[in-house]
């Protein structure tokens, strides 16, 4: 079994849409192994969003993921499940996600793009160790 660090963005969790995003993943056949619902701190975000620090929308993306409760998950799948939840997540920009990926059927724009996935099984062993160290 192979796991990913999936994060219902504020933006999800404020509008009620928490739920739905877990329950596609789950309906799609991956299992929650760790569900919390946690406002991500300054220095977290920061970890997490380190190889963002320096480009232009870094200060927005920072205070958006702090800005309220987000729902941090660690999902578990067969083989490569970053890549099934990135596949379900749709491109970063809503605006070009297409309908029925969850970018694409509840989003609009950059920032408020409800759902972050880890890219790649580094990034889900790195992230995975920033949020639920005591799985990693
Ligand atoms: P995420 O890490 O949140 O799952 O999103 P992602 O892999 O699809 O996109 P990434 O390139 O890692 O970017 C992280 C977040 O930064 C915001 N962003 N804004 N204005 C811009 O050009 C821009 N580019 C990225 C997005 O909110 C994206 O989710
Ligand atoms: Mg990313």
């Amino acid at each position: 079994m192979n796991r990913t660090l999936v994060i219902a963005k504020p933006d999800a969790v404020r509008r009620g849409l928490a739920g739905e995003i877990l329950a596609r993943l789950e309906r799609k056949g991956l299992r929650p192994v760790a569900v919390e619902l946690r406002t991500i701190d300054e220095e977290t975000a920061g970890r997490h969003y380190a190889e963002h620090a320096g480009k232009p929308f870094y200060g927005d993306l920072v205070s958006f993921i702090t800005g309220g409760p987000s729902l941090v998950m660690v999902l578990e799948g067969p083989e490569d499940t970053w890549r099934i939840v990135r596949t379900m997540m749709g491109p970063t920009n809503p605006a070009d996600a297409p309908p029925g990926t969850i970018r694409g059927d509840f989003g609009t724009v950059m920032t408020e793009n409800l759902v972050h996935g880890s890219d790649g099984p580094e990034s889900a062993a790195r992230e995975i160790g920033i949020f639920f160290p005591e799985l990693a």
